[in-house]
């Protein structure tokens, strides 16, 4: 063995020991370092943070917000015979369109309810041509149910006896 290699040899060794100790000194006070720093620690978690998150009825949302579940669709409660009268029927009912009965014309009604209450409520229902014009079916509002429609008539005739 020359001198050279006893050299290099040494160095290298050296090298290895120094490398060593930086690792063995060096990796518990970065790793401390890097764990107690709190803005990497925010980052990291935002990083990780799921999509979303099942949140239950009551249960505080992440944000902070009491968790709103929305309201079930109320049920569509019938309308009353003068609303439906206001909606459906006034605009003909009122005035007195192309003959129709005016709310309140007390003759005008008591010849119609001559031929019976029934037959009144079954033309408002189904419509019908008259000697003066056309009453649509429940004043061409579909969407009325028939009991809407009859408490209607009733609002008419109570209001025009
Ligand atoms: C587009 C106009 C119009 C609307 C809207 C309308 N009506 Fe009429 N209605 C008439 C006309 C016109 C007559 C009378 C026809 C005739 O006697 O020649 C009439 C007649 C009636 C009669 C008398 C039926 C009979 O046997 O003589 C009733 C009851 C009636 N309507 C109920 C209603 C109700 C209830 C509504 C609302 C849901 C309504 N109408 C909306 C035009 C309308």
């Amino acid at each position: 063995m020359d001198h050279f290699s006893v050299v290099i040899g040494l160095l290298v060794t050296i090298a290895v020991v120094l490398a060593l100790a930086a690792v063995t000194i060096g990796s518990p006070i970065q790793r401390a370092g890097v764990d107690e720093n709190r803005v990497y620690q925010e980052q990291v978690s935002e990083r990780l943070r799921p999509f979303g998150r099942v949140v239950l009825t009551g249960e505080d949302t992440p944000s902070g917000q009491a968790a709103v579940v929305a309201a079930p669709a109320p049920v569509a409660a019938p309308l009353s015979g003068p609303q439906v009268f206001n909606q459906a029927c006034n605009a003909c009912h009122g005035p007195g369109v192309n003959g129709a009965p005016r709310l309140g014309d007390k003759a005008d009604w008591a010849t119609r309810l001559a031929q019976g209450e029934a037959t009144v409520k079954k033309h408002a229902l189904e419509g019908f041509q008259g000697a003066k014009g056309v009453m649509p079916a429940k004043g061409g509002f579909v969407d009325l149910s028939d009991e809407e429609v009859i408490a209607a008539v009733e609002y008419m005739l109570n209001e025009s006896r």
